[in-house]
């Protein structure tokens, strides 16, 4: 007896394509799936277990037509119930339910007239994800057809149990997302309280230090103790104001800038540094950048802070340090470079180095790529780093050039060597 006729077939997949469209819900999925399944076939009752990949065992997801207590049944080793037949893909059909090992309680089912067992692996590709188990109360023969029905509408299950898995996966990525964004404005707002806090005694030390210093007779041995508070606290000082400056997510003042001549400043600042490394500055600065609104000394900040982490990042003698300005084809945005051939950036800390106080250093405080990354969000622009451990590192940062900042700074992605 064919079970199944081909609008019925084509009735339940039907529904369980209405199924993926409509229900986002994974529990909702599965009690249609077996309420469907039953119907379609008309069997006494269906049960789906699903595969845990945390423990590797197929746990009981939804029952249907039988009694609750199934639903309380326990989860079932993959190597008890994935052989013979579910391995090759195919239906197991159980006719004699007290001599089979895949059957846990045959009692339950003879007691509640079950007398054949069909059970189904709902497949992924290769990804045994779930198994469906239709109860039925005789004993039925079942044709090839049926059969090819049955794995089917099983594989069209999977993918509607395997498409709301992945939403819901995103949905918790997303609510992590958030969270994450919460905490570190509520530890910015707490940085920031510290910060003023700490400032104002700092601002008495160095004051009553400097005084002391100059009260002491020139010969004075306790003058090199004082100079070390005083230039310990001024560094103190500079850190505590980079976190206010971070946390406060100080507007930029902009005016028309044209930012070579900002570059050439941040390097002129840090000539010193280039020098005692013998650190080899290749600049190749376009003529061809129109004037741009920019905070002139915000976008200094960036620039020294980018270049001195690539002076730190540098050991060897034949250090190169790379700079580079352009305007990008379109003429949308300004694109500056700085690339190095330093240590590197191992890959599993890209994706943290603009968080406040990511550091790697022992002296580092963690906040020269946050500060600079609020600042160029603040001039509606982006920084991208791409980086290769022991070969070197490359930020672009692009900036747009109209004043109103609605040019998108992510027009250059695309353009980068
Ligand atoms: N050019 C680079 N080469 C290698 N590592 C880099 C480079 N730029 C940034 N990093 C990595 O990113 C981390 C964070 O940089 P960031 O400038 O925010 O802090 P820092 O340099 O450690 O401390 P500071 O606040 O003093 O700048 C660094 O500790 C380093 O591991
Ligand atoms: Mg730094």
């Amino acid at each position: 007896m064919e079970t199944l006729n081909v609008q019925s077939f084509y009735g339940i997949f039907k529904d369980i394509s209405l199924i993926v469209h409509s229900s986002v819900q994974l529990d909702e999925v599965f009690e249609l799936v077996v309420w469907k399944v039953t119907e379609a076939f008309q069997a006494k009752g269906a049960l789906l277990r699903v595969h845990n990949p945390q423990t590797d065992q197929f746990e009981v997801t939804a029952v249907y037509g039988m009694n609750e207590q199934y639903l309380s049944k326990g989860a079932v080793s993959t190597e008890k119930i994935v052989d013979g037949d579910i391995k090759n893909k195919k239906p197991v059909i159980i006719e004699d339910l007290w001599n089979e090992p895949r059957v846990e309680y045959p009692q339950w089912a003879w007691d509640e007239g079950v007398r054949m067992i069909v059970d189904t692996p709902l497949y992924l590709g290769d990804k045994l994800i779930s198994i469906l188990r239709l109860y039925f109360t005789e004993k039925r023969s079942f044709s090839n057809k049926d059969l090819e029905f049955l794995v089917a509408i099983a594989t069209q299950c999977a993918c509607a149990i395997n498409k709301i898995k992945l939403i819901e996966s995103q949905q918790d990525q997303f609510e992590q997302l958030a969270i994450q964004t919460e905490k570190l404005s509520a530890l910015g707002r707490m940085a920031a309280g510290i910060a003023h806090e700490i400032n104002n005694p700092l601002a008495g030390i160095l004051l009553y230090s400097t005084h002391m210093k100059k009260k002491l007779p020139k010969e004075s041995p306790l003058k090199e103790n004082l100079d070390v508070i005083i230039s310990e606290t001024t560094r103190c000082k500079s850190t505590i104001q980079e976190l206010l400056d971070f946390s406060r997510e100080r507007e930029p003042v902009k005016s028309l800038r044209n930012i070579n001549a900002i570059i050439k400043r941040a390097m002129d600042i840090l000539e010193n540094e280039f020098y005692l490394k013998h650190i080899t500055l290749n600049t190749h600065l376009s003529g061809d950048i129109p004037e741009v609104p920019l905070d002139a000394n915000q976008i200094e900040q960036v620039l020294i802070n980018l270049l001195l982490n690539s002076i730190q990042a540098i050991s060897r003698k034949d250090g190169v340090i790379q700079v580079r300005s352009r305007i990008n084809e379109n003429r949308t945005n300004l694109v500056v470079e700085i690339e190095d051939n330093g240590c590197g950036i191992a890959s599993k800390n890209l994706d943290k180095i603009f968080d406040p106080f990511f550091t790697t250093k022992a002296n580092g405080s963690g906040l020269g790529m946050s500060v600079s990354y609020g600042i160029v969000q603040n001039h509606k622009g982006d920084i991208q780093v791409s980086s290769k451990e022991g070969r070197g590192t490359r930020f672009c940062i692009t900036i747009p050039v109209g004043s109103d900042g609605q040019t998108s700074a992510g027009d250059t992605r695309g353009h980068e060597e």
